[in-house]
């Protein structure tokens, strides 16, 4: 089986003022091709920062991360934009939605990043549809939409259709 992300011994220490803050304790595991895994903890145990570091947004203390055997610590920063943007799904806990433009344009915006081409609006309001997003709601802004819909939102906009790895951090925790 083809191994996509690799971990191996891995550490993440968040440096604070008042003391470090150790959320990930030398962890190793192997996610391979076609595989759908679900991480459990309690509030604090670092699942978000396990998520953060798979989808290389940030870097490890220590240790190694593979993506399909590539190690990320030897990437430049432009290619880890680029497997960001072309391969990674981030569907986020805390949404990370763009407060200052509407639905339809923060829906677009992946695509528009990723193609350099302008918006075109029936797209997004194709994936809109699907997450049952009320027509009336898609110039607003984030800060006007409800916990729920904001979470359905943020769902819309993951470009997760071509995507090689999904990640979704507690993806339902507020809907219906
Ligand atoms: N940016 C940060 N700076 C400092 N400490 C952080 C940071 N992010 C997370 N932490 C700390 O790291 C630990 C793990 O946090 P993390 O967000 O990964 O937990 P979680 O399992 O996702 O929790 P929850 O279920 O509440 O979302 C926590 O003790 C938290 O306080
Ligand atoms: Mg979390």
């Amino acid at each position: 089986m083809e191994p996509v992300i690799e971990f191996e011994d891995v550490v993440k220490i968040y440096p604070l003022k008042s003391g470090d803050v150790t959320a990930l304790n030398h962890i190793s595991f192997t996610v391979h091709r076609g595989e759908f895994i679900s991480i459990m903890g309690p509030s604090g145990s670092g699942k978000s920062t396990l998520l953060t570091l798979m989808g290389c947004l940030d870097k490890p203390t220590a240790g190694t991360i593979r993506i399909s055997s590539r190690e990320i610590g030897d990437m430049t920063d432009a290619e880890l934009t680029s497997l960001r943007r072309d391969r990674i799904g981030f569907i986020f806990q805390y949404f990370n939605l763009f407060p200052l433009l509407n639905i339809i344009e923060n829906v677009s915006f992946p695509q528009m990043i990723k193609t350099g081409a302008g918006v075109d609006p029936e797209k997004a309001k194709k994936v809109l549809r699907a997450v049952k997003l009320d027509e009336r709601l898609y110039t607003h802004t984030p800060l006007e939409l409800s916990g729920g819909q904001q979470q359905r939102f943020a769902i819309a906009r993951s470009p997760i259709k071509d995507r090689d790895i999904l990640l979704c951090d507690e993806t339902t925790g507020q809907l219906d």
